[in-house]
């Protein structure tokens, strides 16, 4: 099964990749995460993204096109992969293609999560994500415990660089114009299915999987 999550930032694509990757046991690739990670490794690809993500901004198509080939070619995704982040230009979008077609693969579905933006807002203002293990809490519709600590793992929580007001107007403006085209692309080819992203995140859930199925 090979899921692309499409969906403006804060619409739900990383809750449900976590959630998907449990139910189905293959992996959730998310460019936002692996590009974190190099941020906070130091490397040089995470100085050159830093820049982009600080601003709202893509990181160029070549960048992330690179991660992805070599990722997709690891073993874990022999039977699949949920994509949460990627892609994201109609370019990537292209290349991934061709990646697929020349190891005889091919996209099976794409699940696009929709969600107003005023709730975007509300969702994105509120987040913490744990270090450790990734989980997602919101500081009113799903607080951990424990102020700053995971549930699960009782790893720190921290909020995104990204988070503020200012850089989530932006990304959302980069979403209209730049990923939002994709909808019609994967449409063309009959793999679009729409996923109203409101309710909690068990019918969201629900939902996906019927969808994926
Ligand atoms: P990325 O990390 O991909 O961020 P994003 O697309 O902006 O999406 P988010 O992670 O913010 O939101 P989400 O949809 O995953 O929602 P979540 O589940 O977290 O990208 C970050 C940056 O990296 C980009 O700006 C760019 O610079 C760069 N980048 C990444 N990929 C790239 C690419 N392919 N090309 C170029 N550049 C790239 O949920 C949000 C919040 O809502 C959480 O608090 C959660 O608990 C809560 N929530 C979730 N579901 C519900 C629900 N049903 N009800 C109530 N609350 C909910
Ligand atoms: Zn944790």
């Amino acid at each position: 099964m090979r899921v692309i999550l499409l969906g403006p930032p804060g619409s739900g694509k990383g809750t449900q990749a976590n959630l998907l990757q449990e139910r189905f046991s293959i992996p959730k690739i998310s460019t936002g995460d692996i590009l974190r990670a190099a941020v906070s490794d130091g490397t040089d690809l995470g100085s050159q993204a830093k820049t982009y993500m600080d601003q709202g901004q893509l990181v160029p198509d070549e960048i992330v096109v690179g991660l992805i080939k070599e990722r997709i070619k690891e073993p874990d995704c022999d039977n699949g992969f949920i994509l949460d982040g990627f892609p994201r230009t109609i370019v990537q979008a292209e290349k991934l293609g061709e990646m697929l077609r020349s190891m005889g693969q091919d996209i099976d579905v794409v699940v696009d999560l929709e969600v107003g933006k005023d709730e975007l807002l509300v969702r994105l203002t509120g987040r913490s994500t744990c270090k450790e293990c990734g989980a997602m809490y919101h500081k009113t519709t799903h607080p951990p415990k424990v102020a700053g600590r995971c549930d699960a793992c009782g790893g720190e929580l921290y909020q995104r660089d990204d988070d503020n007001e200012e850089t989530i107007l932006k990304r959302l403006t980069v979403y209209k114009q730049q990923t939002e085209p994709l909808k019609n692309y994967y449409e063309k080819q009959g793999k679009l299915k729409t996923a109203p992203g409101r309710g909690t995140v068990d019918e969201i859930f629900s939902r996906v999987c019927e969808m994926v199925n």
